[in-house]
């Protein structure tokens, strides 16, 4: 496995709408070896998420998992999954807005709003069809790289730049200002 170069805001290649992924294609050695470079791409840099483009190639696939840190603190935990032409559709019409980040923008988290629950078919690595119910952070998760997959990066997504943060402020910052928010409404 590689550890791949990821590509970082204002590249082209982040803005650019992917092409699906032929099914005969997938099982092809090259196309095996793209997802495995991605999911240690991925690992490397700790992302809970990494699509195609942000590997610099432009087709409809993704790869997702998040480890919890401490599974006694109850953080979230998505297993490994590989998305190849993914589709989504909202279930309800509950919006949630909470932190994001993305390994193509770096050291910023803002505040984004996406779907609670959500319906997604795709194909897995072995080609065949995936078809699951998404909630919260996994929906979340989804979302965001779904939308890369469309050139849609999570800045475009928020709807006030205002709560757009640097890591180094937000561990001291962020809470505060959800509080705030919250109280003004
Ligand atoms: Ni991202």
């Amino acid at each position: 496995m590689r550890l791949l170069q990821v590509s970082k805001l204002g590249n082209p290649v982040l803005r650019t709408p992917c092409a699906p992924v032929p099914p005969e294609e997938i099982l092809r050695p090259e196309f095996q070896e793209l997802i495995d470079d991605m999911t240690a791409t991925m690992r490397e840099n700790r992302g809970a998420g990494l699509a195609a483009p942000q590997v610099f190639v432009t087709r409809q696939v993704c790869v997702i998992e998040a480890r919890a840190e401490d599974p006694e603190d109850g953080d979230p935990e998505i297993p490994f999954l590989v998305l190849i032409n993914p589709e989504i559709s909202a279930i309800g019409d509950e919006v949630v807005e909470d932190w994001e980040g993305c390994l193509s923008i770096d050291d910023l988290r803002g505040l984004v709003p996406r779907h609670q629950k959500i319906q997604v078919k795709a194909l897995g690595r072995d080609g065949k069809k995936l078809s699951f119910k998404a909630a919260k952070f996994f929906a979340r998760v989804v979302q965001h790289e779904v939308d890369h997959l469309n050139g849609v990066l999570f800045l475009d997504r928020m709807k006030d730049l205002k709560s757009l943060m640097h890591l180094q402020e937000f561990a001291r910052h962020g809470r505060d200002y959800e509080t705030r928010r919250r109280r003004a409404r």
